[in-house]
């Protein structure tokens, strides 16, 4: 799909990712724009200077997805591209984390994209066209070494859009999925101050969430479901399903070699 004249809305779009694909996406003269954050000062900076409609969003909770939805409609009508990107971190470890924590975790990583996918597929089958994308992680294809939050949550992800692609695409509504490694943004920066972590994520490259952008138009342009920005996440992917005992070890040698400060 071309996003030019497109109707866009992108959640999370205060600042990295969603900042970025809102920069970029601007470039290509949607009909109109729409940044939705829960930081609504920081999403008024980013929509003033590219003239687009700024919205105060909880990606947690149903009725302020639906409210969004609502508002950018009454503005720009029909929504044609909606890219769910808002995400949270979690916790660092594993099942220890309280119960709050994943329960953040499972509204805004995972729910967020339920409840606006419930919300426009209706209008968007009725159309005949739309399109729904959402930020996952290459965590929810392999895994975050350093969170279980997040990547069991990024995990529910991926398989939510794995499964919308199947059942929706063929009726007019296309699905893309986003999945970086690590990108440069505040959000990283809790997964780096794990020595497991940090090693994990920067194996797979460091990049820009300019980067991402692109790939993501590029994605979006070609409708492809996986949008993977980072070369090597297919071949990680592909060893992982060729041999996943072997993935494992390998997974295990890098944490181990991170922890204990010798080299993976
Ligand atoms: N940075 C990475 O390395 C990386 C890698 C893979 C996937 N991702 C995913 O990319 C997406 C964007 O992350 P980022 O790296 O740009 O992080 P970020 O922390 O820089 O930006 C996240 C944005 O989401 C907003 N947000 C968080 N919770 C919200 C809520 N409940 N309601 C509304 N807005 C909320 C924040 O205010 C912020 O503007 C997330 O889904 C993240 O999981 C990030």
């Amino acid at each position: 799909m071309e996003v030019s004249g497109r109707h866009i809305v992108i959640t999370g779009a205060a600042g990295g990712i969603g900042r970025a694909l809102a920069g970029r996406l601007a470039e290509e003269r949607p009909r109109h724009l729409v940044l939705a954050d829960r930081d609504i000062d920081g999403a008024r900076a980013v929509a003033g200077p590219l003239g687009a409609q700024a919205v105060e969003l909880d990606a947690g909770e149903e009725r302020s997805v639906v409210s969004l939805i609502e508002q950018a409609t009454a503005e720009g009508g029909p929504i044609d591209i909606f890219i769910s990107n808002a995400g949270v971190p979690g916790a660092m470890g594993g099942p220890e984390a309280e119960d709050a924590v994943w329960d953040e975790a499972w509204r805004v990583n995972v729910m967020s994209h339920v409840w606006a996918s419930r919300a426009l597929l209706p209008q968007m089958l009725d159309r005949g066209e739309g399109y729904l994308i959402n930020t996952a992680s290459a965590a929810g294809l392999l895994t975050q070494v350093s969170s279980l939050v997040y990547s069991v949550t990024k995990h529910a992800a991926v398989a939510l859009a794995e499964w919308m692609s199947i059942e929706y695409s063929e009726r007019g509504v296309r699905i893309s999925c986003i999945c970086p490694q690590g990108v440069r943004t505040p959000m990283l920066e809790l997964a780096m101050e794990d020595a497991a972590g940090a090693a994990a994520l920067t194996a797979g490259g460091l990049i820009e969430p300019e980067d991402v952008a692109d790939a993501v138009l590029d994605g979006i342009r070609e409708e492809r479901m996986l949008i993977l920005p980072h070369e090597n996440v297919a071949g990680f992917m592909a060893l992982k399903g060729a041999d996943p005992e072997r993935w494992l070890k390998g997974m295990r040698r890098i944490v181990r070699g991170a922890r204990e400060g010798t080299p993976g």
